[in-house]
């Protein structure tokens, strides 16, 4: 349970999504609702049913001229995010990390995007070392990452090899964390089978004492890992199914990557 929330969008920095063909107001925020959320009982019961009617994608969507795109992916997924927030996405910095277990098995969860540096080469994310994901990027250092933006229609695609960054990177990074998510990362024995929700109470509390008594302290398996993408393919969904994808593809080395873009069928 490292830092689940951590970096998420939260209610006060959510946007509501544009109304088809206008402009949200760039200080409009949701009413917070006055009854908590519950499960919705009534009605079909069918997956079938349920989705019955409700295509994806079926609203006016943006455009994305793939000419003007630049010679790298970096700037054009920082205006992609941009665009998302402004769009009201919800959390757009979630985003599934698929990985492959020692049995080639693949394996998928939702993280959190920490950061991306500016040619879009190295993408970064923490995670506990001693999880299942940390256990297969040590075996197989390699991933997939993707990300869909509901509101605008749009899926970011990335593929490359896992680095794990030295300790102190880890550290560093640790202490920028909330005191709940630096707790939650020092309970540790993420993904374990818990016998009950007293025993993560007892190891949530020693863990909260700790860190009052050594408010420095790192998780032991903190770990901070950057994918060096060598594929970044942006994809934008259109209604009738004419989306557009640019598939860039890293031909120079992490150091000084050059990359090439492609068009791809839909
Ligand atoms: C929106 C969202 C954000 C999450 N962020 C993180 C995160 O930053 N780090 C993390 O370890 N788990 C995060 N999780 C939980 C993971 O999806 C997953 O349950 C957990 O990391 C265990 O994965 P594993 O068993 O494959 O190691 C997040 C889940 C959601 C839904």
């Amino acid at each position: 349970m490292a830092a689940e929330e951590e970096g998420l969008t939260g209610p006060d920095e959510a946007r509501p999504a544009p109304e088809a063909g206008a402009e949200p107001a760039a200080d409009a925020r949701p009413e917070p609702s006055a009854e908590p959320l519950h499960e919705h009982r009534s009605g079909p019961r069918s997956v079938p049913e349920l989705l019955l009617g409700r295509p994806p994608m079926a609203r006016p969507l943006p455009s994305f001229d793939h000419q003007a795109a630049p010679a790298e992916p970096g700037p054009l997924f920082v205006d992609w995010l941009a665009t998302a927030l402004h769009a009201g996405v919800l959390d757009p910095q979630a985003f599934t990390l698929s990985t492959v277990d020692a049995d080639g098995m693949p394996d998928a969860r939702v993280l959190v995007l920490r950061d991306v540096d500016a040619a879009g080469t190295g993408w970064n994310f923490s995670a506990a070392a001693d999880s299942p994901k940390g256990r297969q990027l040590a075996e197989h250092p390699a991933a997939a990452l993707t990300v869909y933006w509901p509101q605008l229609g749009r899926q970011v695609r990335v593929r490359g090899t896992v680095e794990r960054a030295a300790d102190l990177v880890a550290a560093a990074e640790f202490a920028t964390r909330s005191p709940a998510a630096r707790v939650g990362a020092l309970v540790g024995r993420q993904s374990e089978p818990l016998g009950s929700v007293a025993e993560y109470d007892e190891a949530e509390a020693v863990a909260r004492r700790r860190l009052e008594a050594h408010p420095d302290a790192v998780a032991p398996g903190h770990a901070v890992y950057t994918l060096w993408a060598h594929e970044v393919e942006f994809w934008q969904g259109d209604a009738q199914r004419r989306h557009t994808r640019l598939r860039y593809t890293r031909t120079g080395p992490v150091s000084s990557p050059e990359w090439s873009r492609t068009l791809l069928w839909p």
